[in-house]
């Protein structure tokens, strides 16, 4: 999708789209280079946000099980005729959770997010903050990637069990985008 597309679905939805151009290749390379550390445990990446895919491009190179959770219809659409083997879920992933995605693909998966945290209305912001906590907890060594354009943690979870990180700083994107890694540190079954 153009830069130009992409504009005008940030113009129809600013909040939801929550940025008015792509990421760039370098953010992706960076997001490539902070989860393969963990790709040799996980069969699959899902990504949250796919928007024009730029991300989705390199995340696909990976050789894993790719699922892609896009509500835009029009990015979904695109994302999917770009990448046919990618699974795409044209969903929030709020709705996406237990509809969409199996338990077995989110117990052995590597999450990836581009969700615009800052941005989007606070009620919607409280129930993917319970979202991604579910994805998290699904087994003890879940891991998400998040990025921002700003300083701080984007995603400020309450529950301790849950560690944040920054791990990334990409100067090549517009705005500058830090990557930030949450970990499941203890699961109490
Ligand atoms: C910053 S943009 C996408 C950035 C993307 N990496 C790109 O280069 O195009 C954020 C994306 O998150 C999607 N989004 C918004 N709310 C969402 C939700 N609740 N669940 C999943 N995706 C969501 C938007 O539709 C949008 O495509």
């Amino acid at each position: 999708m153009s830069r130009s597309s992409f504009f005008i679905e940030f113009i129809k939805k600013p909040r939801s789209i929550g940025s008015i151009t792509p990421s760039s290749d370098a953010l992706a390379l960076g997001f490539c280079e902070a989860i393969r550390p963990y790709l040799n445990d996980k069969k699959n990446i899902i990504e949250i946000g796919g928007g024009t895919g730029t991300i989705t491009r390199r995340l696909a190179d990976l050789g894993k099980h790719l699922t892609v959770i896009e509500p835009n219809p029009a990015l979904a659409q695109k994302i999917a005729a770009k990448y046919p083997k990618v699974q795409v879920v044209n969903s929030t992933i709020q709705a996406a959770i237990g509809q969409h995605i199996s338990e077995k693909l989110l117990q052995d998966a590597v999450f990836i997010s581009s969700l615009p945290m800052v941005s989007l209305p606070k009620k919607e912001t409280a129930e993917i903050k319970k979202a991604l906590f579910y994805l998290l907890k699904k087994s003890k060594d879940s891991v998400l990637f998040q990025f921002t354009y700003r300083l701080g943690n984007p995603i400020p979870f309450r529950q301790s069990t849950i560690s944040a990180k920054r791990v990334g700083l990409v100067l090549r994107n517009i705005p500058p985008a830090h990557i930030w890694k949450y970990r499941m540190e203890h699961v109490n079954t």
